[in-house]
């Protein structure tokens, strides 16, 4: 059986800098199959705690969690929005984790982040790295593209030291499948 690996952007943008660098990412693995979520297509309503005492969880978020938990790989790559999650992000966060705590259930993980900045999402990727363990992420492998605009064109990276670095990634959670 062929590995299954699902990607997504922690982005609502329909042109996502995360997205293409999720959809360029996947594209690097040999020998899996690939699905690339958007989180446009799993709308979700801001998480409360009166809410979810109303309403229960909603289906978006159980559909979501069961694609991430069905996953043999996971690879993600999170936008920065004020040094932090995006609301979009953080809000599915909040509510997969009421669903699961363990959310994450061990799966390997490529954990990524790119920004238009200098940093390339140093902060979300600080703080993600340090909270997703929490919730059993198995984070096997790490990369972050600064300056996307100049990094990035015509659907790859055009940095030759930084596409080797993302290869060496991918690499790690190709080892972590097997
Ligand atoms: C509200 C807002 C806050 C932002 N804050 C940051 C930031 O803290 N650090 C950063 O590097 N880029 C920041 N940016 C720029 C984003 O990196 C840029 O919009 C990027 O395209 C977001 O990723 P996405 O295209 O995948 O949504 C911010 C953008 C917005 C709209």
């Amino acid at each position: 059986m062929m590995k299954h690996i699902v990607g997504f952007a922690g982005s609502n943008s329909r042109t996502s800098i995360n997205k293409q660098l999720v959809k360029y990412t996947l594209e690097q693995f040999d020998g899996i199959t690939g699905e690339l979520l958007d989180l446009n297509d799993f709308s979700l309503p801001l998480f409360g705690v009166d809410l979810e005492r109303e309403i229960g969880y909603p289906e978006p978020a159980k559909k979501f969690l069961k694609k991430l938990q069905a996953a043999d790989g996971i690879v993600i790559s999170l936008a920065e929005h004020n040094g932090a999650y995006t609301a979009v992000f953080k809000n599915l966060f909040d509510w997969m984790s009421r669903i699961d705590r363990k959310l994450f259930n061990d799966i390997p993980m490529l954990l990524m982040a790119t920004s238009t900045g200098a940093r390339g999402g140093a902060s979300v990727l600080a703080m993600a790295s340090d909270r997703f363990p929490r919730h059993n992420a198995n984070i096997v492998a790490k990369f972050s593209l600064p300056s996307f605009n100049e990094n990035f064109s015509e659907e790859s990276i055009k940095n030759k030291d930084l596409d080797e670095q993302l290869k060496v990634e991918v690499a790690k959670l190709e080892e972590a499948l097997k």
